[in-house]
């Protein structure tokens, strides 16, 4: 891969969709060539990292994946990867939304990959289940599917040809197509959170999700997957507000289903936004 001996992901991803992707898409630049086969692909995982710190090798290609948070990189992700520098070397800038939008998530990190020493050399924007989904509502459930997958690998491989035909130039990921939505649904959803907006001015207060006591086994699951350390070892039903970032890794994760988010974004979102949203790239 002309000067380029090695491929690293470089994600955030507290309910591992973004993982999921990032790792799809460095399989598609690794090629099963000596210098960069599968196998040699690191990980540089930053979800339970509180203060990590990195100088990446100008000669790497990262993959550098965040989930997307009110249509901004989730704020925990731009923190922990102000910790790493990538002494010009050749990014994908990858963000992975919940099928409503991305609005800002790619340009800003992009802009944060640049200031950290990295080159954007390509930017995507693909689809993973919503952290709020429930079985009762759904939103891009079961997304990364194998479609999705297969279109990272795919965009992955585009990435290699760039890469192969010399000084990959970078890219304007804020030119990135957001994948419309229907109208209807946007006015609809557009009206919720309004509502929402006006509820919590009169009532404010931050809602994080809770654990049942009457079915917590204390096994300690959701205390060691939360990536900001909001639940507190021996007394896992308990959350504390000032620290969760409401990503839901402890709901998905609780084996018995003992944690819950009570969240009326959910329902708004799982009905207004149930059309799939194709993954958008560019190179
Ligand atoms: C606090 C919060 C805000 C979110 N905001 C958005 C958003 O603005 N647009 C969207 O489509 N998805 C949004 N999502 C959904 C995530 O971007 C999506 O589920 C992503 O796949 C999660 O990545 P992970 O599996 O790596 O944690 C949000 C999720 C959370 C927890
Ligand atoms: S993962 Fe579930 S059962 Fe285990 S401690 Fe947490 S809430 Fe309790
Ligand atoms: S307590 Fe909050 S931050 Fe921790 S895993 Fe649960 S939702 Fe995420």
């Amino acid at each position: 891969m002309s000067e380029f001996t090695s491929i690293q992901t470089l994600f955030f991803s507290p309910t591992g969709t973004t993982k999921k992707i990032a790792r799809a898409i460095a399989r598609g630049v690794a090629a099963p060539t000596r210098e960069t086969s599968e196998s040699s692909i690191r990980e540089i995982d930053l979800t339970h990292e509180e203060n990590p710190a990195a100088r990446i090798d100008g000669r790497t290609v990262t993959i550098l994946a965040a989930p997307v948070y009110g249509g901004h990189v989730a704020p925990t992700a731009s923190r922990r990867m102000e910790g790493i520098h990538g002494a010009g070397g050749p990014a994908v800038v990858v963000v992975v939304y919940g099928n409503r939008a991305f609005e800002h998530a790619a340009g800003e990190l992009a802009e944060l990959a640049r200031r950290q020493g990295f080159n954007p050399i390509a930017a995507a924007a693909f689809v993973g289940e919503h952290s709020y989904s429930t079985p009762s509502t759904p939103i891009a459930a079961g997304r990364p599917d194998a479609a999705d997958l297969a279109a990272a690998e795919a965009f992955g491989q585009s990435v290699r040809r760039k890469i192969d035909r010399g000084t990959p130039a970078p890219v304007d990921a804020s030119r990135l197509k957001e994948r419309p939505t229907p109208l209807v649904p946007m006015l609809r959803f557009i009206a919720f959170a309004i509502r929402y907006m006006i509820r919590q001015r009169r009532h404010p207060g931050i809602t994080v999700p809770e654990g049942d006591p009457a079915s917590c086994t204390h096994c300690g699951r959701c205390a060691a997957i939360c990536p900001v350390q909001a639940i507190p070892r021996g007394d896992e039903t308990r959350t504390d507000p000032s620290r969760c970032i409401r990503c839901c890794a402890c709901v998905k994760g609780c084996p018995v289903g003992a944690r819950t988010f009570h969240t009326p974004f959910a329902d708004a979102l799982a009905r207004n936004f149930s059309r799939r949203k194709e993954p958008v790239t560019l190179l």
